[in-house]
Formats: C-alpha cells, structure tokens, sequence
C-alpha cells in the first residue's frame, strides 16, 4: 500500500504515522526527519536544508524532490510506503506522479489530517521530542508518564528549534499558502480523504485504518 500523510505542520502526521507503520508494515518516509538528520551529521544536505529550516521556509523543490526519489528507490520500499510531509507543493507532487510511473507504482490513498491554525499552535509550541526514537510528546495532550522523559528509552525529550513561537507562524503560514493546490491535485485524481485531526489520537487513527482497510 502506497500512502501520502498530508496536513499543516502539528496535524499530527508523525503521531499518525508511528501508529500506521506498525499497523500496516509498511517504511515511514519523513522529509521533516531526513531532513532533521541531515542537519545533525551536518551534511551538504543538511547545511543547506538548515537555513530554510530555521526560517520556516520550504527546503527547495529540487532538492527535496532528489531526496525522495532516491528513498523510494530502496527495497524496503517495495511492498509499500508511508509519505509523511511529502509532497507539499504542486510540482513535488507532479515529480512524484512521475517518478512511480517509471517504477510502475501509483498511490493509493492520500489522507489529509484537518485542525485549525489555533490549536496547531498550540501542538507545536508543546511538542517534545524523544531524541532516541523520534516519539512526539505534548506537555498537555500526551505527556510521557514521567515529564522530560521517553516512555519507550528513557531518552531525554527536547524541543524543535523551528517550534519557537516566531518560527511557528511563518511555517504555518507558508504551509498553508501551498496546501490548497495540493489539495485540489488529489481531489481530481479522486484520490483526497479529510480526516477530522482534532479528535483523540486513538481516534483519528481509527478513522485513517478505516479509510486504508477500505
Ligand atoms: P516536518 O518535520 O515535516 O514538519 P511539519 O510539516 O511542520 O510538521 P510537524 O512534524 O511539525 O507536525 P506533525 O504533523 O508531524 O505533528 P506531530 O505528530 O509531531 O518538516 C520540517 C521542515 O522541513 C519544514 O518546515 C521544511 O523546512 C522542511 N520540509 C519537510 N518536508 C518538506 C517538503 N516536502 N518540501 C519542502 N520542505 C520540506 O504532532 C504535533 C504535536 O501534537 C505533538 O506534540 C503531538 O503529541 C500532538 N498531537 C498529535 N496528534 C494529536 C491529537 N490528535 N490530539 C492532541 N495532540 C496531538
Ligand atoms: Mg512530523
Ligand atoms: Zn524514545
């Protein structure tokens, strides 16, 4: 099963998507982590990605475009595969497209986690981070039973550089400029399913599963 996971920054794509992957068994692609990871082994990648980064801007196309194209290319990728963040502007989406019609793969279903600007907000200036296995925790909506902690490691939680407030706004700003086309893109292909982002988590997850088991 091919997925694209699509929605604002905080929508809960990664929260989401820990909870697909085991279900379904399938990788979970994130440009956001390979981006993240790229920052951290201070790559060419990663140097370059930073200074959008920092800014909440968009990694350029070409550049993010190149990096999936690549992923998609390993074997863990051919029984399937999880879009996390990915595409998020109209030409992403059109190389992606492309790029499956080369291997002979499509999409199957692209699933769109809808919450509005405010409690976006919200999520993302409480999220933390656990550094060992990437959970995402809220300090409100989903606290680790011991606070700073991860659940599953112990590792020692921190925060997102570009989940500081003034950072905050712009990214949502400019993800949301680019959602509306992206939208229509799969909407025509028939491919577009809302979900309500705003429920439980076990809740939207319940909604998604029952979306991809068809
Ligand atoms: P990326 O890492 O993808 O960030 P993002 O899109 O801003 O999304 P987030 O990861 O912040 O949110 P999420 O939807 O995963 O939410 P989460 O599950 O953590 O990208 C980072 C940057 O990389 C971009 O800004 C850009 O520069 C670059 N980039 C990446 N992809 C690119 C691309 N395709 N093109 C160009 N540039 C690209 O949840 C958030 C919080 O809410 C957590 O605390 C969580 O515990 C909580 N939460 C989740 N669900 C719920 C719920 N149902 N109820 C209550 N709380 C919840
Ligand atoms: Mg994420
Ligand atoms: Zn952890």
């Amino acid at each position: 099963m091919n997925i694209i996971l699509m929605g604002l920054p905080g929508a809960g794509k990664g929260t989401q998507a820990d909870r697909i992957k085991s279900e379904f068994n399938i990788p979970h692609i994130s440009t956001g982590d390979m981006f993240r990871a790229a920052v951290k082994e201070e790559t060419k990648l990663g140097l370059g990605a930073k200074s959008y980064m920092d800014k909440g801007l968009l990694v350029p196309d070409e550049v993010t475009i190149g990096i999936v194209r690549e992923r998609l290319g390993n074997d863990d990728c051919k029984q399937g595969f999880l879009l996390d963040g990915f595409p998020r502007t109209v030409p992403q989406a059109e190389a992606l497209t492309e790029t499956l019609k080369e291997m002979g793969q499509s999409i199957d279903h692209v699933i769109n986690i809808q919450v509005s600007r405010d409690l976006l907000i919200e999520r993302l200036t409480g999220r933390w981070i656990c550094p060992v296995c990437g959970t995402s925790y809220h300090t409100l909506f989903n606290p680790p039973k011991v606070a700073g902690v991860c659940d599953k490691d112990g590792g020692k939680l921190y925060q997102r550089d570009d989940d500081k407030s003034e950072v905050v706004t712009q990214r949502l700003d400019v993800n949301i400029k680019q959602a509306q086309p992206l939208i229509d893109y799969y909407n025509q292909l028939g491919l577009l399913r809302n979900v309500n982002g705003e429920q439980d988590i076990q809740d939207v997850f319940a909604e998604i599963a029952s979306i991809l088991r068809g």
